[in-house]
């Protein structure tokens, strides 16, 4: 997508030095856009641990090519089974909740399996890293060519007044490699002529909304609003709300949602108000061994401080200030799992599936080891 008018995706390797690999660094937007260099396996571990960058899918690429530079750290000539078990397990480590970073590491490690000399694993580390990446890149593109169609009728029943669509964290271009998964019907809608809004959950405590949905829409050009994280039940009870579309981070295959801490109340104030909630989401952030109502999905409960100090800009310097008391308890969980029963249904790459198992497996019947 586009900043500033350049074409940016949200990580790459470097053109000159293959050994480089660059990120988006999140964590300064939308003050500043900054570059980082990410140079080594623990560099990428902590850019993910820390949320320099962040988002399922982009998360899961992150972790390939953090097991690119892995196997090209190595000081040997070959590398060894233990080595990369050794690696995976490490940069799995980093964030426990997003499914797509084990789904993408083990495919590296399982690719790399057996002894090897080291010049075969780094290019084949690289291959697949990039190929996860061309996936997801791919991916996003079919969600918006899908879902668009959800934003087109609803346009077509309003006599193409301005759709009303409602997100929450950040489920953008820069949560992937490009285009993104909840806002990828929106750029395509809004890229067709259809009007369209987008009210954007703060997102507390990281501000995900506030800080990175609303800079990305609006660097391509799709009007939005940021709103405080209570305010959407109240706008969807006068009528402001057409539709909300959500991310994900780890979904099931009886159609339950993990997503950013919140996700869930919204399901149940859109229900409450005859709103259609969808949830768009790449078939990597589905775990098939997830059972039903995704309660085995490890919750990331993150440091209170996130939730007592509050960043922003003072006087033209970003800077952070206490709004909770240091001796205040506080509790941080990263995300909340909304049961299928509050889906209208899944963006996937191959389609809308409803929030069940049947319509999933359906979009997705290589993934059914016991069909009935
Ligand atoms: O904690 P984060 O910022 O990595 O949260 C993940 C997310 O970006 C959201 O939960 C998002 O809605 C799903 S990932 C596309």
């Amino acid at each position: 997508m586009k900043v500033k008018g350049n074409h940016f995706e949200t990580i790459w390797i470097n053109e000159e030095n293959s050994g480089l690999v660059q990120i988006i660094d999140q964590r300064h937007l939308p003050f500043a856009f900054r570059i980082e260099d990410i140079k080594t396996a623990e560099d990428m571990f902590i850019a993910i641990r820390d949320m320099h960058l962040r988002g399922a899918p982009l998360i899961g690429a992150a972790g390939a090519l953090g097991m690119y530079l892995a196997v090209l750290d190595h000081p040997g000539k070959s590398i060894s089974e233990g080595y990369i078990t050794e690696k995976a397990n490490f940069i799995k480590s980093s964030r426990p909740t997003a499914v797509n970073l084990s789904w993408a590491v083990d495919r590296v490690a399982e690719d790399l399996k057996g002894l090897r000399p080291k010049e075969e694993a780094v290019e084949l580390a690289k291959r697949m890293a990039m190929q996860i990446m061309d996936e997801e890149r791919e991916n996003c593109l079919k969600i918006g060519q899908y879902g668009v169609k959800l934003v087109e009728e609803l346009s077509n029943r309003k006599n193409n007044d301005t759709v009303n669509i409602l997100t929450h964290c950040n489920a953008g271009w820069l949560a992937c490699i490009d285009y993104g998964t909840a806002t990828a019907p929106i750029y395509r809608a809004h890229d067709q002529g259809i009007k369209v809004h987008v009210w954007v959950d703060e997102t507390r405590p990281r501000n995900q909304g506030a800080r990175l949905t609303a800079w990305e829409l609006s660097q391509h050009g799709v009007p939005c609003t940021v709103i405080a994280d209570n305010t959407g039940g109240h706008l969807m009870q006068k009528g402001l709300v057409d539709m909300v579309i959500v991310g994900s981070d780890r979904a099931s295959p009886y159609g339950d949602i993990v997503n950013k801490i919140g996700t869930y109340l919204k399901a149940l104030a859109a229900r409450d108000n005859h709103i259609p909630f969808y949830a768009a989401l790449p078939s990597s952030t589905i775990d098939w061994q997830l059972g039903e109502g995704a309660l085995e999905t490890p919750i990331e409960e993150r440091d209170a401080n996130e939730l007592r100090m509050v960043e922003g800009m003072i006087n033209g310097k970003v800077s952070e200030v206490e709004i909770i008391p240091r001796d205040m308890p506080a509790v941080n969980f990263g995300f909340d799992i909304t049961p299928a029963r509050l889906i209208s249904g899944i963006i996937t790459e191959r389609g809308i599936s409803l929030a069940n198992k049947k319509s999933i497996f359906t979009l997705f019947p290589e993934k059914n080891l016991n069909p009935d």
